[in-house]
C-alpha cells in the first residue's frame, strides 16, 4: 500500500510520518511530499521516500503523487492561497483510492473567516469524485501553550474567548487519527469533527499554569479589536491577528466546543489533557 503525506516537513506532517509507522506502516510504502526536500533528510532517514511537492507548482503534485493510493493533503500555512494550492493537490490527486484532508472544526457550519478556505477545499473534494475522508481538527493545545514562557514573566494570559470552552487536542493526536484513517479500510466517505475530549476556559488554563509553575498567572479577557492590535503588535501579519481574534471570539460562544467524541473513538484513548500539555510546554 502506499501513502503520501503532503507538508510531511511541517509539525503535523512529521508525527503523522511516525504515527503510520507506529502503526506498523512499511517505511518504503510512505511516500514524504514536500515543498523542500533540503527539509527532509530526518525524513529520508527513516527510509521514507522523499518527493517535491509545492502545492503552488501544479508539476510537481503530479509526480509526487505518482503511484499514490491515498493521499493525505495537510492544509497549506499560506492563509489566503489555500483555495488556489489546494485545488492543485485535488487535481493531481485523480486517481488515488482515498483522499484525505485536514480541515478545521465546524468548516461549513461555523462561518469565520479562518473556516472559508477549509470549506472552500472540502467543497471542492467532495465534487471531484475522490474517495475523501474529511479530517476536521479542532485548535491544537499547542496554540494555547505555546508561549508560556511570556505568560509567566507577565502573570497573564490574553484572549477573547471569554468563558467560552474549547475542545482542544494535541497535534500527535490528530496526526495519530491520520494514520489510523489512513492504514484503516472503512472511512471513505466520511466527515470527522476531531476535537478534544477535555473542554477547558482560558481561565482554567491560567489555573492550571499556576498550579503547575507556581506562579500565579490570570487569564484577561479583551475586546475583539483590542486583542487583535495587540496580536498584530507582537508580530503577527494584521490580516491573520483579525482571523484570531474573530475565532476567539467565536469560542466565547462556544462554537468550537466540539462533543463529537470522533477523536478519541479513531484512536481508542482518551486525548491528551490540557494538565499534560502545560506540562510538556514548562519542561
Ligand atoms: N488546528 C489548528 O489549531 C491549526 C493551527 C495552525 C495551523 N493549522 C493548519 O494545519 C496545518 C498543519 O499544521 P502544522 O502545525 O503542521 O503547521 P506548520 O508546521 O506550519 O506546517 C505547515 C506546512 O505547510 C507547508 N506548506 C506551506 N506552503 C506550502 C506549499 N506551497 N507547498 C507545499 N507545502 C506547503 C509547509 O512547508 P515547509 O515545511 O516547506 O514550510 C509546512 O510543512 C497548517 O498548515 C494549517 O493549515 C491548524
Amino acid at each position: 500500500m502506499s501513502i503520501t503525506v503532503t507538508a510531511a516537513t511541517g509539525n503535523l506532517g512529521r508525527l503523522v510520518v511516525h504515527a503510520l509507522l507506529d502503526r506498523g506502516a512499511e517505511p518504503g510504502g510512505i511516500v514524504a511530499a514536500v515543498r523542500d526536500p533540503r527539509k527532509a533528510a530526518d525524513l529520508a532517514a527513516l527510509g521514507v521516500e522523499v518527493r517535491e511537492a509545492d502545492y503552488a507548482r501544479p508539476e510537481t503534485l503530479v509526480r509526487a503523487f505518482e503511484g499514490a493510493e491515498r493521499l493525505l493533503l495537510i492544509s497549506s500555512s499560506a492563509a489566503g492561497a489555500r483555495i488556489e494550492q489546494h485545488l492543485n493537490v485535488v487535481e493531481a490527486a485523480a486517481g488515488v483510492r482515498q483522499l484525505v484532508y485536514t480541515s478545521a472544526a465546524y468548516a461549513d457550519t461555523v462561518p469565520i473567516a479562518m473556516n472559508a478556505e477549509h470549506a472552500a477545499t472540502e467543497e471542492a473534494i467532495r465534487a471531484s469524485g475522490i474517495p475523501f475522508t474529511i479530517l476536521r481538527n479542532n485548535w491544537y493545545l499547542e496554540n494555547t501553550t505555546g508561549n508560556l514562557g511570556r505568560a509567566l514573566e507577565n502573570g497573564v494570559i490574553l484572549g477573547a474567548s471569554g468563558e467560552g470552552r474549547l475542545s482542544a487536542a494535541s497535534r500527535a493526536d490528530y496526526a495519530e487519527a491520520a494514520a489510523v484513517v489512513l492504514t484503516s479500510e472503512y472511512c471513505t466517505g466520511t466527515t470527522y469533527e476531531l476535537a478534544g475530549d477535555h473542554p477547558f476556559t482560558m481561565a482554567e488554563l491560567a489555573a492550571e499554569v499556576t498550579r503547575q509553575s507556581g506562579r500565579e498567572v490570570v487569564y484577561r479577557n479583551l475586546p475583539q479589536t483590542e486583542y487583535a492590535g495587540l496580536l498584530a503588535k507582537f508580530g503577527v501579519p494584521e490580516v491573520f491577528a483579525a482571523m484570531l481574534a474573530e475565532r476567539d471570539v467565536a469560542i466565547s460562544r462556544d462554537e468550537f466546543l466540539v462533543e463529537s467524541g470522533d477523536l478519541s473513538r479513531l484512536i481508542g484513548r482518551p486525548t491528551t489533557t490540557v494538565a499534560d500539555a502545560v506540562s510538556a510546554a514548562l519542561q
